[in-house]
């Protein structure tokens, strides 16, 4: 049942052109196609795929056939019934968008018609061979009254009641689309390096149109950078995106017609936080990229679904670092990585950067996929260096600019351009699991030595791990904070390594991974002191921030397994660190920001002890206490000297500085019980501050009366009630939980079958550590029961979810036994889809 890798076999027709009438109506909408059609191999039969479509007529070069009866995957017309040169195939059939829950192929989302096609929806479309390795140009004519209508390309030509496409550059259908409904546009333009003025519209809903801006800048800025840094031009007449309410994820990059969930475009001062600006502007540029990194070369497979993913993510990153602070921006990606791809990657959903076999691939956008496929970029960068990396991508778009391309296909770039050998580097995109490396460093004579042993555990399906190239990024520090030996790249191929550095007068501080050289677990016994040291006086601000992040895991696993008391060297290293004016704000509200409970919990579980949740939980609140006891001095006149009335700016700065405020406001709240947090709360000017201080307010247990009024200010706006969901539920006490999530899941606005709003309940109900882990077995109960009833509607976003269970052989037997019931009772329901069973099936063998 699974598809293979190695059974890629070439599609043996060429589709030469494609042309699509849509009639649409909400429960009957025709789709005629046209498709011109070449063999390529002799005697082929030829295979499309079609899901859910009920065929009207069929005709092969104007002759009908009648005996052709589609089966549940497709329709295949022998190879005796073709010609042997070139033909037309033509084809009617009928779909309903308006009960199409599943947000997948042509569907309707708040009365608009829309598409999403990637990976395998255009088979709900129409007949065709869904492949992204048969690439053809496409021409669409739209039959509505809905006053816009929007395909790919350029506009052709339109009159009362339709509209025509035409898009020029061959591509495969999941980059299809269509749109059409009541818009407006916010439209603006774009002068490209060559001198084309290209219009730019965002499309949306009448009333949302003031909620542009952000994303146009963002995207204007995106089209400027990728001509700065890539060499690459827009290369459509217009480019158009479409927000919409109903979306499994966040963005699709379909050419020249990008559709998004609202939430990633819409942003205005007093309804966006600084983190959903910053998504805003990162998705913007993401789908953009997409257009060369993804469209103009595609990926032969889905296999090769990094090929695409990984460098766009990692592009995005670049751009994200040019656009705001470099280090910050660092930061936030190794908390991410380490959130979501290292999880995945140490648990039973573990699987390579390039998979090799998948049941659902919808289940394979995963964070291994794209968060780890951009850190193999980022090491194949480092190691080639960046005039390496700049002649390998200019010769990937010059030599497959218009091609489906593999992973072997990128990795030969680099060989060619580098003359470097990447036979064991390419072990990063086959070999899942995240590596160990353990170091010890040693002094003798003058000559200081670091020795690495890399090593990685076995995952699902792949017991054995060959050592990998892992580019180790070190500095040296003296005893008195200088460097003495500047960044470096060690170069670690074996399994065990020793790097030697002659000629230093005292023993030098080691500062290991720099920037996060390499996406492996550093395992470093530091003898006492040194990360204090490294908090202080490390020149790499990544190190530095890692530092005391590695101090307050430290303490916090002493506090959870010995009932230690939170140590001082760590509050005096974050004191110093919070007080010096000379750092940016945002590098010190991410040092404040103590380790999630998630994530000490992976902590621990790697280390071999079984986390309990509720004593993370507690021993976190009192690290809180102890920092905002420390800091009680300074935190008021923080707070007040970080506020800004003036008008609202997103830009990174002063995001930064609403971000330090509000930690200190958190701090703070451990001490006043909330009086300062209600304080703020009503005067907040802005999104992030108001939810900022709300969320305090719930920490302590407060906030009732403004949660109500929150609630009535802020009705009618979806994206504002998701925030109203999420941030009761994320800040429940862990015994009150599923009560809580229970209660909202009442609230009339809890419209389940909206995929954001599903998530602002239920994801945020398995982000609630302690209390989705609570030993009743509670939010297991409540999590595993909704995702049992949105399967039946939307099973991508329920396969999606499941990944809440990925962690549960970590805790105790009886969280265990809990978590299987839950997961044996998804398992057992009867009609459960594909998506979900492969999902539910993998995470229950871990146990
Ligand atoms: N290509 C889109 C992006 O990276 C995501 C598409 C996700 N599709 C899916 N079936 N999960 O922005
Ligand atoms: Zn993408």
């Amino acid at each position: 049942e699974p598809t293979l890798l190695a059974d890629y076999a070439p599609f043996p027709f060429t589709v030469e052109q494609v042309a699509l009438t849509f009639r649409l109506h909400p429960q009957h909408t025709r789709v005629l196609s046209r498709l011109s059609l070449k063999p390529t191999t002799e005697g082929q039969p030829l295979h499309l795929h079609g899901e859910n479509l009920t065929l009207i007529s069929l005709s092969l070069n104007g002759a009908p056939l009648p005996d052709i009866a589609p089966d549940a995957e497709g329709l295949t017309i022998p190879a005796a019934l073709l010609p042997a040169t070139a033909f037309t195939l033509e084809a009617e059939v009928e779909i309903a968008p308006e009960t199409n829950t599943a947000l997948e192929g042509l569907y309707m989302s708040g009365g608009i018609y829309c598409t999403q096609c990637e990976a395998e929806g255009f088979r709900k479309i129409t007949f065709y061979p869904d492949r992204p390795d048969v690439m053809a140009p496409f021409r669409v004519r739209i039959e509505s009254d809905m006053p816009v209508l929007l395909s790919n390309g350029n506009p052709a030509a339109s009159g009362p009641g339709w509209a025509e496409w035409v898009d020029p550059w061959p591509k495969p259908a999941y980059l299809f689309a269509l749109v059409a409904g009541d818009l407006v546009a916010h439209s603006a333009s774009f002068t490209t390096r060559s001198g084309r003025a290209t219009p730019l519209n965002i499309w949306v809903r009448p009333g949302d149109e003031d909620r542009c801006a952000f994303a146009m800048d963002a995207l204007q800025r995106s089209m400027a950078w990728d001509e700065q840094v890539y060499g690459r031009e827009y290369d459509l007449e217009v480019f158009n995106i479409v927000a919409v309410d109903d979306f499994n994820m966040g963005a699709m990059e379909n050419k020249g017609l990008n559709i998004f969930n609202s939430k990633l475009v819409l942003a205005s001062a007093d309804t966006a936080t600084d983190t959903d600006y910053e998504r805003i502007e990162r998705v913007i540029a993401h789908e953009y990229f997409h257009n060369w990194t993804g469209n103009r070369i595609t990926c032969r497979d889905w296999f090769q679904l990094c090929l695409k993913e990984g460098l766009t993510v990692f592009r995005d990153q670049q751009f994200m670092s040019d656009m705001r602070s470099a280090p910050v921006k660092r930061i936030e990606d190794v908390l991410t990585l380490r959130a979501r791809q290292f999880r995945e990657d140490m648990g039973p959903l573990a699987h390579p950067v390039r998979p090799d076999a998948y049941v659902e691939i919808n289940n394979f956008y995963t964070a291994t996929i794209y968060e780890k496929g951009a850190e193999v970029i980022g090491m194949l960068k480092r190691l080639v260096g960046d005039a390496g990396y700049k002649a390998a991508l200019d010769l990937y778009f010059d030599r497959h600019d218009g091609d489906a391309a593999t992973i072997e296909d990128w990795l030969k770039v680099f060989e060619d351009a580098t003359g470097r050998d990447l036979a064991q580097f390419k072990r990063w995109y086959t070999d899942a699991g995240t590596p160990r490396l353990a170091v010890e460093d040693d002094w003798q004579d003058g000559t200081y030595t670091l020795t690495f042993r890399q090593e990685t555990p076995p995952t699902p399906g792949q017991p054995d791990k060959p050592p990998r190239v892992i580019p180790i990024a070190l500095g040296l520090l003296a005893p008195n904070g200088d460097e003495v030996l500047p960044t470096t790249v060690l170069e670690m191929t074996e399994g065990q390594q020793s790097f030697r550095f002659e000629g230093l007068s005292a023993r030098p501080v080691p500062s290991i991974l720099r920037g996060f050289s390499a996406p492996v677990v550093l395992d470093r016994t530091a003898p006492p002191g040194e990360r204090a040291f490294l908090l202080a006086h490390d020149t790499d601000p990544v190190n530095r921030w890692e530092a005391g992040r590695g101090l307050a895991k430290e303490v916090l696993a002493r506090m959870v397994t010995e009932g230690a008391e939170p140590a001082a060297d760590l509050l005096a290293g974050l004191e110093a660190v919070v007080r010096d004016e000379c750092l940016d704000p945002a590098f010190r509200a991410l040092c404040l920001r103590m380790p999630a409970e998630d994530d000490m919990a992976q902590t621990l579980h790697a280390s071999g002890v079984v986390p309990d949740p509720d004593a993370i939980h507690a021993a976190r609140k009192r690290l809180q206490l102890a920092l905002a006891q420390r800091l009680a001095p300074v935190l008021p006149g923080m707070i007040a000297s970080l506020a800004n009335n003036g008008p609202f700016d997103p830009g990174a700065a002063a995001a930064g500085q609403r971000a330090l405020r509000l930690a200190c406001l958190g701090l703070l709240t451990r001490l006043d019980g909330g009086e300062a947090a209600t304080r703020a709360h009503a005067q907040a000017g802005n999104m992030t501050d108001s939810l900022g201080a709300l969320s305090c307010l719930l920490d302590a247990g407060r906030g009732a009366a403004e949660l109500t009024a929150f609630h009535q200010r802020w009705q009618g706006n979806r994206l504002v009630i998701d925030k109203w969901f999420m941030v009761q539920v994320l800040h429940a006490a862990p015994d009150r939980l599923a009560e809580v999530a229970t209660t909202l899941t009442r609230h009339p606005d809890f419209d389940w079958k909206n995929p954001n709003r599903f998530r602002s309940v239920m994801g945020a109900l398995a982000e609630n550590h302690a209390g989705f882990h609570h030993p009743s077995g509670a939010g297991y109960r409540l999590l595993a029961d909704w995702l049992i009833k949105l399967d039946a509607v939307n099973p991508q976003t329920t396969a999606r979810m499941s990944t809440a269970f990925e962690t549960w052989t970590r805790y105790d037997t009886d969280r265990q036994a809990q978590a299987q019931g839950a997961l044996q009772s998804i398992a057992a329901r009867p009609g459960l889809s594909r998506d979900t069973g492969e999902m539910v099936g993998r995470i229950l063998k871990a146990g």
